[in-house]
Parts: C-alpha cells; structure tokens; sequence
C-alpha cells in the first residue's frame, strides 16, 4: 500500500497548524525547501519544519530544491526531520553528500527532475533510502502531471526493485492508481490535498482508495 505524502506547499501558511490537524491520516509530511536559485520559487526554512515536526506525530520529509545543499544539510537534520532528500543536479560529489545525511542520523533520498536521466544516480541507488522521481518541473505545487515522467518511475523499478520509489508533482485521485502500477510507494499530494474548501482528510482517503485499487 502506498504512502501519502501530504505536501504543504498549498497549504493555508496562515494557518499551518490547523491544515495539518485537519489532514489526518497523513502517512508523510513532505516540506518542499526551495532557494530562488535551483528553483525560481522561495519556501520553507529549517525553523518552519521543526515547528511542523513538533506539532505532529506524522515523520516529516525535506525535499531541499536548493543550490549547495551541503551547506543546509545540518540545519534541516537538527530540526528533527527523518529524511533529506536533495538534487544530483545540485550536488557533484552525491555519494559524499548521501554519507553526510546518513551520518547525521537521517534517511537520505535522491530527487531526479523530469529531464535528468537515471543515470544521475546509478552509482549511488545501493547506499539511497528514497529515490524521488519528478513528475513536473520542480518550483511550483498545482502543476500538471507530466505522463512520460511515470515510464522513468517504471525502469527506476525494474532497476532498483527494492529501492523505494517515490513521486511527486501534479498526482490525484485520477493518476494515483497509475503511479502505484509503474512502481511508486510514495505519493506527494499538493494541491489534491490541501485547496481552498477542501477537506484535506477526505482528500487523503481518496488518494488512498484511489492507490490501493491499484495494489
Ligand atoms: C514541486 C514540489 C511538489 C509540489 C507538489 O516543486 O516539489 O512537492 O508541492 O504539489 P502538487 O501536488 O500540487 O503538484
Ligand atoms: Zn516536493
């Protein structure tokens, strides 16, 4: 059965608290770090996600869009996160950095963009906890899924069998199922879960009995 990852990127920021109290039934909390470099969009910081995993029981994922990781690495592992996942893109020496996330107590997982092949991180798949396939170009919650994007999902799985296989960008209720059947055991949910006078809960469940159809 897969995992929902709520992320809180569409969120009411006003009102953090209240939306993750009202999502229940959140497997993840998914905190898109992003640095207006990597990405041309600006969020959350190391404080933020501490407060979020103070407030919650549910283990909270850093996904770091951001240019030298290496530098935030630390800040976003002492708020208590359980795992970092950062850009080969972003990041020449991988391997050091994945020993570094490890290291510091955390799961480390590697996020691929949509026109980065999987050879980014062949070298690596053996030591990698998660390996995040995108399913739109990073920056932004509320995009379209990118169809083509689930066929890279599906020879990550016939690669890495046992590699957790995560996805992220534009997934709902109407290509849950689809993702689950290429590979992934993670799904990140945006705006499918958190839109203005929607019920975050319900829209968990939904995700949910859309995902296990496929199980
Ligand atoms: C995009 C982020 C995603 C985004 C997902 O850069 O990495 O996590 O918040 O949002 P939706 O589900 O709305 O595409
Ligand atoms: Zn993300």
């Amino acid at each position: 059965m897969a995992l929902i990852a709520p992320s809180i990127l569409t969120a009411d920021h006003l009102r953090l608290g209240e939306e993750l109290a009202r999502a229940e039934g959140a497997d993840l909390w998914h905190l898109d770090v992003m640095d207006g470099h990597f990405v041309p969009n600006l969020t959350f910081g190391p404080d933020l996600c501490r407060a979020v995993v103070r407030a919650s029981r549910v283990p909270v994922e850093c996904h770091l869009m951001v240019e030298r990781p290496q530098d935030l690495l630390g800040r976003y592992a002492e708020a208590g996160v359980r795992r970092l996942t950062v850009h080969p893109e972003t990041a020449p020496h991988l391997h050091r950095l994945v020993a570094q996330i490890h290291a510091m107590g955390c799961e480390a997982g590697a996020a691929l963009n949509p026109g980065t092949p999987l050879a980014a991180v062949e070298e690596v798949a053996g030591e990698l906890d998660l390996l995040l396939v995108m399913t739109v170009d990073p920056g932004f919650g509320g995009q379209k899924m990118i169809p083509a994007a689930l066929d890279k999902v599906r020879r990550a799985h016939e690669l890495w069998p046992r590699l957790t296989l995560e996805v992220d960008g534009g997934i709902d209720a109407g290509n849950a199922r689809e993702a689950v059947l290429a590979g992934a055991a993670v799904l990140v949910a945006g705006s499918a879960v958190f839109a203005p006078g929607a019920d975050p809960a319900e829209r968990i469940a939904e995700l949910r009995r859309a995902a296990h159809e496929s199980a």
